[in-house]
């Protein structure tokens, strides 16, 4: 039997739903039955009440998901998909931190593991981020975790001062001021879209930082005919599909996640087909995780 057609029956019989991130292979994105952001994921998974949900991303994504709906399976076709930055910010070192600044707010990266989330006080997300950080009592001391960029980036934007933590995207932190330079000069007539996990001085040189979803959005609303992307490329399949008139260039190297690309069509099928690997969380780490998430979608 075809693959897609062997995942459909197989999705009708467990009445799951597939999610799956912007940075996902165009083959699977094709199958999902919703493909957007950080936030729109947490968001799909906390309101689907689907008793099976494929979650087609990394693994802090399917983490959040199960966080969110922990009444449902949630199935990680891969479970070797993970983020090297949420490792960056191990959970024993973020409580440590958390005992010896008793009078600083942690606030988390939605790319953090579930354990790390249990010891932080608020979550966001690059598509919020901006709007969390404005919403905290001038003052307030903040230690952002883990990705100094997207740290740097919005205290930059918002001259709001912050504490860092070590940790970076190794895919966004590769991209250089001259990688735009480049694009720049051979297609002088396209707006420069990038992630906000790419380095400041890569940021200063665009024409604007946004979530994968602010960037579809972005892309969609602008009357420019063409648009050099700066992020992972799975996100050009939407993006093209979307705007069928417009050209969009990637850089040059192309950032690509491995971790993303690891979810294949035959993996969503087996997991389908097996009920494996699922995301398994205790209780407690559930309980505690949910209220940075929980404050988080309060906020946005
Ligand atoms: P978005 O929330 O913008 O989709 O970003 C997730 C991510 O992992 C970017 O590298
Ligand atoms: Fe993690 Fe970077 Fe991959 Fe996003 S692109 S999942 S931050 S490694």
């Amino acid at each position: 039997m075809h693959i897609l057609k062997e995942i459909a029956e197989l999705k009708a019989a467990r009445n799951a739903v597939i999610l799956a991130h912007n940075y996902t292979d165009s083959a699977i994105q094709d199958i999902a039955d919703y493909v957007g952001d950080s936030l729109e994921l947490s968001r799909k998974a906390a309101e689907c009440n689907a008793p099976v949900i494929v979650f087609c991303g990394v693994r802090f994504m399917a983490e959040t998901a199960k966080i969110l709906s922990p009444q449902s399976i949630v199935l990680h076709p891969e479970p070797g998909a993970g983020c090297p930055m949420a490792d960056m910010a191990d959970p024993d070192e973020v409580a440590a931190y958390k005992k010896a600044h008793p009078d600083t707010l942690l606030v988390a990266y939605v790319n953090t593991t579930a354990a790390t989330k249990r010891e932080v006080d608020l979550c966001c997300t690059s598509g919020n981020a901006e709007k969390i950080i404005s919403a905290l009592p001038a003052g307030q001391k903040i230690m952002f975790l883990p990705d100094a960029n997207l740290g740097n980036n919005v205290s930059g934007k918002l001259s709001r001062p912050m504490n860092f933590w070590h940790g970076c995207c190794p895919i966004h932190d590769r991209v250089t001021p001259s990688d735009i330079e480049k694009a720049r000069a051979a297609h002088p007539s396209a707006p420069v879209i990038v992630h906000p996990e790419c380095r400041p001085e890569v940021v200063a040189l665009a024409d604007a930082a946004l979530s994968t979803g602010g960037m579809l959005k972005f892309v969609s609303d602008s009357k420019a005919a063409e648009f050099i992307i700066g992020t992972e490329i799975g996100i050009l399949h939407r993006m093209r599909n979307e705007n069928p008139g417009k050209k969009f260039y990637p850089l040059d190297p192309a950032p690509v996640c491995v971790d993303m690309k690891k979810i294949t069509l035959e993996k969503v099928r087996d997991t389908l087909r097996d009920l494996e690997p699922q995301i398994e969380l205790d209780a407690d780490t559930i309980a505690r995780a949910a209220k940075p998430i929980e404050k988080m979608l309060e906020m946005s």
